[in-house]
């Protein structure tokens, strides 16, 4: 099978409804989707991505209609968050209602939901009887996609479409948000800053590394790794030192000028976190396949979205 890269939603819709897995483009990263009420589609999801079983899929709408069949109850700090970044780049984590498959949440008792803020992607969504369950498109521990050519290279021949809805905007996952008696939690770093969160519903907590590992499998301390080593640094110039001789790629936040670097690419040369959000996973697919001996990653400012890169950096070390 060589999978299409299309346009063609009606297409997609007609395989979703088959059974079967389309990729997907959202503002965050692109999307693995399968029916979430269909137990074997989603199942086909795991395989497809050497994904663990224990670790929950996401499960996407394109109204809060539709959340009557996925979750009993809205906690009220869940329904400011939704009002405010709805469609966008937040996961919210709610009891989970019925419908809703165990291997969906991984036998938890909440579901992982969001309301992605792209066109097509919606516009897919609103012609389906069923909402989609995604993880991003990508290999257990791999970088994520965030355009449908880096999809084709890591399932090209294994997926029947993929929707083409070019290069995501956002370029890093949504903001995951849980609540532990009404008081929000952030489970995961994202495309919506802890600032912007708290902007809303006040002070949250954040899950540190130990929490995470029971609570959202995921969040594996290696994850989103390139397979050509990357080390984080706040000194560039010093490990660039320390590995002459080598071939070594520099990811940098705005800085062009390393003399010693085979390649660099800086993610955003005017000094903006959101630009540099967007451009970080593509640069990071770039540089794994441009033959280095290593990559040397700039740590960013720890504010706005800032806080988000530092930590795909940080799991992208290896
Ligand atoms: O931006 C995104 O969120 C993208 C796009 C495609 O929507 N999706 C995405 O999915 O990043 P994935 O599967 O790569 O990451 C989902 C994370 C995992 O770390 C998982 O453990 C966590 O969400 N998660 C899902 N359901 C959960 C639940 N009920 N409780 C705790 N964590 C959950
Ligand atoms: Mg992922």
């Amino acid at each position: 099978m060589s999978s299409a890269i299309t346009t063609d939603i009606s297409f997609c819709q007609q395989l979703l409804k088959e059974g079967q897995l389309v990729a997907i483009p959202t503002e965050t990263v692109y999307g693995l989707a399968a029916n979430a009420f269909d137990k074997k589609a989603v199942k086909k999801i795991f395989e497809m991505k050497g994904r663990p079983f224990f670790n929950p899929l996401i499960v996407h709408i394109h109204s809060l209609e539709q959340l009557k069949d996925l979750t009993e109850c809205i906690p009220d700090n869940a329904l400011k968050l939704a009002n405010a970044f709805w469609p966008g780049p937040l996961t919210l984590i709610l009891p989970k209602g019925d419908k809703v498959p165990d291997i969906i949440t991984a036998g938890k008792s909440t579901v992982g939901v969001r309301m992605p803020n792209h066109p097509l992607m919606l516009a897919l969504l609103k012609g389906l009887p069923f909402p989609l369950a995604a993880p991003s498109a990508n290999p257990f521990t791999r970088v994520s996609p965030t355009s449908a050519a880096h999809v084709a290279d890591y399932f090209g021949n294994r997926i029947p479409a993929i929707l083409d809805g070019g290069d995501c905007r956002i370029g890093l996952e949504s903001t995951i948000v849980g609540f532990d008696n009404g008081k929000p939690m952030v489970y995961r770093k994202g495309g919506i800053s802890i600032e912007a969160i708290e902007a809303v519903v006040g002070p949250v907590d954040l899950m540190t590394e130990d929490d995470t590992a029971p609570q959202a499998p995921g969040m594996l301390s290696k994850h989103y790794s390139p397979r050509t080593p990357l080390i984080v640094t706040e000194n560039v110039s010093e490990i660039l030192n320390d590995y002459r001789s080598k071939k070594i790629g520099v990811l940098s936040f705005s800085k062009i000028d390393f003399p010693d670097a085979t390649v660099v690419k800086a993610l955003s040369p005017k000094g903006n976190l959101e630009e540099a959000a967007q451009s970080l996973f593509a640069s990071l697919h770039a540089l794994d396949s441009a033959g280095l001996d290593v990559i040397v990653a700039e740590r960013f400012p720890e504010e706005g979205l800032g806080r988000s890169i530092n930590d795909r950096l940080r799991r992208a070390q290896n």
